[in-house]
């Protein structure tokens, strides 16, 4: 049965104008003036008046994670599911082997956590030690498992973090596979010292998470990060960046020629540290590394400017959810508190409302910040990200003149807070199509538990963000 979009605007990252759409066997076949049903059974969308944007892809997602002391809430069913209704039908989540652990026994555990999964998804390697077996390892998962980019994390010593030794092997394979590195930086044994300092002295509620979390220590990660691939001419990838420093490490970096890229979430562009400071121990739903920082020292500019000149390429939303319940591990000592939110579903409508709609960028950025560079960046490019006969039929039709608000009373998250709560957005999805199946529609998920497909990734040699993308900023959509 195939399906027929009619009369909506198409976005992509380079282009706006008005057509139909034909998808059938789930792909996108055609595009098109006056496009007719081809079969009896075919359904058929009136997108008058809606945009039709390829479906977006979180590059940055944690389900069912096993993480400090308990698990996220969401599966990559209820996971999968919310970010279906929040616009995003592709995720990357991250395989995460314990530390000692091979990187293909952590690849079999995690094939079994996603076959749940209800859209397609790929993982990023965790390389959370270095052994005699982890440079071959590390080869099989490239050329055989076709997972073509790998994490390290800077921090959270004691359990997954690297040393610089660690982090120097890793860029250096990576270099040799072609594959890209993605940073988590944070310098961890700074933190680790904060920590422990900051709880011997009785300050454990979780407005003291920031506190042994400044940004300088991300600013000083991330340069050494940025130097440790420049070693060995590795592309990199650095995630959920959150402050000024940072934002001028990968600048810098970028001006030398480095290939390079950054990544924020809507939770370091639209909080501010405040929340830590909430009430009946409110703030620990805000708790995730690194911090959400203060609204006075120039970083939340740095980084809307940074998406906006180019500098940035990708806006993931590093969903992690934990409840509160799961969050009260860490009432007596916030170094306890589970790191990490929820966020999947409501990256789209913050970006359409605090991107858009403030003429902060316009469309095509967005779907390039959101869809388009991370499927370039980890060789999902043109089977999504994109618009085009041939592609994935993933699509979202979005209507402009819905207004609403963000709450954790209608989310599909498993989560029962909500980091956005209250806020006011504009425009929403009404209908939701995944491998080219209705699946989400008029506030209704129809969701197939298992249909998500893992998509094998090749390397590519470019991987380039979205060019168009950064040219049109600016422009107001
Ligand atoms: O606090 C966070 N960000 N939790 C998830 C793990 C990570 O560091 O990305
Ligand atoms: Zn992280
Ligand atoms: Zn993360």
């Amino acid at each position: 049965m195939g399906l027929l979009i009619k009369n909506g605007e198409i976005v992509t990252a380079a282009d706006r104008f008005v057509a139909d759409l034909y998808c059938d066997g789930g792909k996108v076949v055609a595009i098109g003036e006056s496009l007719e049903k081809r079969g009896a059974r075919d359904e058929v969308l009136d997108a008058s008046g809606q945009f039709v944007f390829p479906g977006f892809i979180d590059p940055h997602v944690h389900m069912e994670l096993p993480f400090m002391g308990t698990v996220s809430a969401d599966d990559f069913a209820s996971g999968m599911a919310s970010g279906i209704a929040g616009g995003t039908t592709c995720i990357i989540d991250f395989c995460i082997p314990a530390r000692g652990e091979s990187l293909l026994e952590g690849l079999k555990t995690w094939r079994e956590r996603s076959r749940k999964a209800v859209a397609d998804y790929s993982y990023h390697m965790a390389i959370t030690g270095w052994g005699d077996k982890t440079a071959e390892e590390m080869r099989l998962v490239v050329q055989e498992h076709g997972i073509t980019s790998f994490k390290v994390f800077m921090a959270y010593k004691g359990a997954i973090m690297v040393d610089d030794g660690e982090l120097y092997q890793v860029m250096k394979q990576a270099a040799k596979l072609g594959a890209v590195v993605m940073v988590h930086a944070e310098n961890g044994e700074a933190v680790y010292a904060l920590q422990k300092e900051l709880v011997a002295a009785g300050m454990l509620g979780p407005e003291y998470h920031p506190v042994s979390r400044p940004s300088a220590v991300e600013g000083e990660a991330t340069e050494r990060a940025l130097m440790m691939a420049a070693l060995h001419g590795t592309r990199a990838y650095i995630v959920h960046m959150t402050c000024k420093e940072s934002v001028q490490a990968l600048e810098r970096a970028k001006l030398r020629g480095q290939k390079c890229y950054g990544e924020t979430c809507p939770q370091y562009l639209l909080l501010d540290d405040t929340v830590f400071t909430k009430p009946d121990f409110e703030g620990a739903a805000y708790v995730m590394s690194p911090p959400i920082r203060p609204p006075h020292l120039g970083h939340h500019d740095a980084l809307w400017t940074g998406l906006t000149s180019g500098m940035l390429d990708s806006i993931g939303t590093d969903h992690c959810p934990f409840t509160m319940e799961q969050k009260r591990m860490g009432k007596d000592n916030f170094t306890l508190i589970p790191n990490g939110a929820a966020g999947i579903e409501d990256r789209l409508q913050l970006l359409y409302t605090y991107g858009v709609c403030e003429g902060r960028f316009d469309m095509q950025r967005m779907v390039a910040l959101g869809s388009t560079n991370p499927a370039r960046i980890f060789g999902l490019y043109p089977r999504k990200g994109v618009v085009a006969v041939g592609s994935d039929a993933d699509l979202v039709l979005y209507d402009p003149t819905s207004e609403g608000v963000r709450s954790a009373k209608t989310h599909h998250s498993k989560c029962d807070r909500n980091i956005f709560e209250g806020f006011k957005v504009r425009g929403k999805p009404t209908c939701v199509v995944v491998n080219g199946r209705v699946q989400f529609r008029d506030g209704k998920l129809d969701v197939e538990r298992g249909a998500g497909r893992f998509i094998k990734r090749e390397v590519t040699k470019s991987g380039a963000p979205h060019a168009a993308g950064a040219a049109a900023a600016g422009r107001t959509g």
